[in-house]
């Protein structure tokens, strides 16, 4: 069984890939949205769900995601067919580093995709990149709730990985971006999120005794639940910024 296919299961009943409750998402999705014609970029868009409900919010919106995994962006194609999104939307399958597009997008998203590039900072500059003047960027990262402990380093994490949320902030704000808005995701997302994730491949596997990755499925549902449970539950935090560029004088 693929990394790509356990994800596919794994996010079949949450299909934001990220620990944002769909109340979250609306809230975030509202404030950066230009009322209006209007064009939206997501990289690393996965199976399209920031793009789709970003459509519905605001009907004239133009929008473009960008994805690496072949699997997803089918599934994104599907899922805007059946939403009737038509040529509204379209789906790229490409390295998001790599993309260009003829257009400028008044807003850029990037959510629990910043490995795409390196990291959060290299992620707003190439974000800034697709921005129009006066464009909004929409970023969610990672951060230290609190210094991680063994064994969250021990569930695949490295210490330098994340710095804690103020030190984040600091980060971004240096690089010449200013926040307009922020979420800081609930203990109650990440639960919602990770029983999701590890429930949703469990049940597949226990609904399909018979399939030759069922005992796999079950495995990575345990590994990940071990690690969320014994390791970063509570140490791991999840930041979705929503930046403007900072004038410079
Ligand atoms: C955690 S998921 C987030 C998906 C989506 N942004 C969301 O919030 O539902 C991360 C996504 O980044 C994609 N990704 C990873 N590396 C990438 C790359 N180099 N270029 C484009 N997408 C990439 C993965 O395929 C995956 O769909």
């Amino acid at each position: 069984m693929h990394r790509q296919q356990i994800s596919s299961i794994a996010h079949s009943g949450h299909p934001i890939a990220a620990p944002l409750s769909d109340d979250s998402v609306h809230a975030l999705l509202d404030r950066a949205l230009p009322h209006g014609e209007a064009r939206l970029l997501d990289l690393g868009c996965g199976s399209g769900t920031w793009p789709a409900r970003a459509q519905a919010m605001r009907p004239s919106l133009r929008a473009d995601g960008v994805d690496i995994d072949a699997g997803a962006i089918a599934a994104a194609r599907r899922a805007a067919d059946e939403a009737g999104l038509g040529d509204r939307v379209a789906f790229h399958t490409q390295d998001a580093a790599e993309f260009t597009s003829p257009h400028l997008y008044d807003v850029v998203v990037s959510v629990g995709a910043t490995h795409a590039f390196g990291g959060l900072l290299p992620t707003l500059k190439a974000a800034g990149r697709h921005l129009s003047p006066g464009g909004s960027v929409l970023v969610g990262d990672g951060f230290w709730e609190r210094e991680p402990d063994r064994a969250t380093l021990d569930a695949g994490f490295t210490a330098d990985e994340y710095v804690d949320l103020a030190t984040t902030v600091d980060h971004v704000m240096a690089e010449g971006w200013t926040p307009v808005y922020g979420h800081v995701s609930t203990l109650q997302e990440w639960d919602a999120y990770e029983w999701s994730w590890t429930g949703d491949l469990s049940r597949w596997a226990l609904d399909h005794p018979e399939h030759p990755d069922t005992g796999q499925a079950l495995e990575a549902a345990a590994a990940h639940r071990d690690a969320w449970l014994h390791g970063y539950r509570g140490t791991l935090g999840f930041v979705t910024l929503l930046l403007r560029r900072t004038p410079t004088p």
